[in-house]
């Protein structure tokens, strides 16, 4: 009998042994094959090192320059007063910490402003999933009435009246500014805003000292009990998919978000799975902001959501205890990644 027993532990350890070279080697060519293009800087720990980057639009370190000033600058909105950091601040964890937003002349939007962290992994972007990249949502806002005012030729010809602008377009993209230039430049940037390197981070790399008590249970009943891992899953805590979890559909006339894209019954009232890294930074929650805050969140959860009949059947009554909530809400917090820090950078 000890024998057997021993054979079979050595056979397991063998097995482990292989796996564990595969990884290595794997590993390896993970790390010299998957960009687009040469990264100049590191992925945070925890992210995948496969940042999306389409073929078309290599990263460089000029083009994030160029981006990074673009997305600080309002002369991007027709009366100059709103940038894309107005609503994305790096100070409010690259959302505005408002419930909706507000654009050009005060007007107030009907969605809140989600993070633009880690959006490069988005298989898809808005609470609704309506643009299919990055490059093509920078261009959304630009001509929102009610965000920047603007249109694509008016900004194009006021940026082109800017020399250092000229040159720096010239330099990129060897073409005066065009709009094309300006959604990849801007995405460009933004691929870079990434948020990891989080204690649950350093938990999963090994650290057992990372998670507090409390964070270890709310992790366990993340992945357990409280259902969240069946959306809120992945290194980005997202399965990118779209549900109906009641946020606002006791209005009179609710946002049927994913509905209004696809036109399917099934998708109303549905909207994207947001990523919950840095989110105790992003207050307020949900696609409307009524949630103020994590605790109202867990709450909501706790209630198996609002009742409406396009509730996303994974939706269930959680009875959890005071102390369960108080253990989510730990290891809520315990996502917060490195922090973020941009100034803004010197216009042209
Ligand atoms: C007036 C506020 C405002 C301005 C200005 C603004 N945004 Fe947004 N942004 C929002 C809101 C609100 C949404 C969500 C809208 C929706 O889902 O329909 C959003 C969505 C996004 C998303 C999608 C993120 C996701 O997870 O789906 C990205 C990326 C983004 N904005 C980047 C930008 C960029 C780049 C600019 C500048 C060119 C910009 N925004 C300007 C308010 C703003
Ligand atoms: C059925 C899929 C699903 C499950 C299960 C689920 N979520 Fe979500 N979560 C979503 C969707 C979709 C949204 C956005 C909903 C909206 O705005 O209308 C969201 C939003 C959130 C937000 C707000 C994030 C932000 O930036 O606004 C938090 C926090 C959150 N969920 C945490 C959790 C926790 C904790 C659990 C488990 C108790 C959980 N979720 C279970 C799909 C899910």
């Amino acid at each position: 009998m000890k024998n057997v027993f021993l054979g079979i532990r050595a056979r397991k350890l063998l097995i482990a042994g292989v796996f564990s070279a595969l990884i290595v080697l794997f590993a390896g060519a993970f790390n010299k094959g998957s960009f687009a293009g040469d990264l100049f800087f590191d992925v945070p720990k925890g992210l995948d090192l496969d940042l999306k980057i389409p073929k078309d639009n290599p990263i460089t370190k000029e083009k994030v320059e160029l981006g990074k000033m673009l997305y600080f600058d309002t002369r991007l909105s027709a009366d100059e007063t709103v940038s894309c950091a107005t609503c994305h601040h790096p100070m409010t964890g690259f959302g505005d910490g408002q419930p909706v937003s507000t654009g050009i002349k005060g007007q107030k939007g009907g969605r809140s402003a989600p993070t633009v962290i880690n959006s490069t992994y988005n298989d898809t972007q808005f609470w609704d999933g309506r643009a299919a990249s990055l490059e093509e949502q920078a261009l959304g806002p630009i001509q929102n009435p009610i965000e920047m005012g603007f249109t694509l030729e008016g900004v194009v010809k006021r940026l082109n009246g800017i020399e250092g602008y000229r040159k720096l377009f010239q330099s990129v993209f060897k073409t005066d500014v065009t709009a094309d230039g300006i959604g990849k430049a801007i995405a460009t940037f933004e691929r870079t805003v990434l948020s990891g390197g989080s204690r649950w981070d350093d938990y999963n790399y090994g650290d057992e000292k990372a998670l507090s008590d409390s964070a270890k249970r709310g992790l366990e009943l993340f992945n357990g009990k409280a259902l969240c891992s069946s959306c809120h899953l992945g290194f980005n805590m997202t399965d990118n998919g779209f549900h109906n979890i009641g946020v606002g559909m006791n209005n009179e006339n609710p946002d049927l978000g994913r509905y209004n894209v696809t036109k399917n019954e099934k998708d109303k009232g549905a909207f994207k799975t947001p990523t919950l890294r840095d989110v105790e930074r992003t207050a307020p929650y949900m696609h409307d902001g009524s949630a103020k805050t994590l605790e109202d969140v867990v709450e909501l959860y706790n209630k198996g959501g609002e009742a409406n009949k396009w509730l996303d059947p994974k939706l269930k009554p959680l009875n959890l205890t005071k102390q369960d909530k108080a253990d989510i809400v730990a290891f809520l917090k315990d996502l917060n990644g490195m922090p973020i820090a941009f100034e803004a950078p010197k216009l042209p």
